[in-house]
């Protein structure tokens, strides 16, 4: 069975948790795309060249969910070259046999317009750098400039800017406890299995 499921949202909106428990649930393939331009900001030197020879080691390393990680992350995937290198590793992740999860900024929109379910994860700004200060301490005030930054640089680009697909499900989890949004989500994926 080929089956694509697209998770989009911001940072910390809880992409995350629900790609993990819907893979788990239907037992999909999860893709965690943030993680290669996590890797390529990481790497250093010619973001470019980085992309095109991103390796498991790279994909493996210890330091990728600092807030310092999700910076250089996000400064790299405005690049056009960045993300056509990371196109059809993705592409062809979403359309292998046995389902797949994709959770990211574009995969709804650019990578898997295709895809069988979309749904756009969100919460405020004030709510989701909570939760990434509750993971990674520090300053709670420079967590929330952080969070607002790297939203402004997500959704301004010219290239694949962070936004809903047309027939997205959007699912605000300011309000929502963890189970309540897993509910959501799985329940949209069965409606169309
Ligand atoms: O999701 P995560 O916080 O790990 O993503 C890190 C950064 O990578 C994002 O802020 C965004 O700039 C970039 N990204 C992207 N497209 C994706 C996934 C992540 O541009 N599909």
């Amino acid at each position: 069975m080929i089956f694509t499921v697209a998770i989009d949202g911001p940072a910390a909106a809880g992409k995350g948790t629900l790609s993990r428990a819907v893979a788990a649930r239907f037992g999909f393939a999860h893709l965690d795309t943030g993680a290669l331009y996590r890797a390529v900001g990481a790497k250093g030197g010619d973001p470019v060249a980085a992309a095109r020879s991103l390796t498991a080691a790279d994909l493996a390393r210890d330091d990728l969910r600092s807030l310092a990680a999700g910076q250089a992350a996000s400064r790299v995937a405005v690049i056009p070259e960045v993300r056509a290198a990371l196109l059809e590793f993705q592409r062809r992740f979403a359309r292998a046999e046995g389902g797949a999860v994709l959770d990211g900024r574009d995969i709804g929109t650019v990578i898997c317009p295709e895809a069988e379910v979309k749904l756009y994860v969100t919460a405020s700004p004030e709510v989701r750098a909570h939760r990434r200060w509750l993971e990674l301490g520090g300053d709670e005030a420079e967590v929330l400039a952080q969070v607002r930054e790297r939203d402004a640089r997500d959704m301004g680009r010219a290239e694949a800017p962070l936004k809903p697909a047309a027939d997205a499900l959007v699912i605000d989890t300011s309000a929502l406890s963890i189970d309540a949004a897993v509910a959501q989500a799985i329940a949209a994926v069965a409606a169309r299995l």
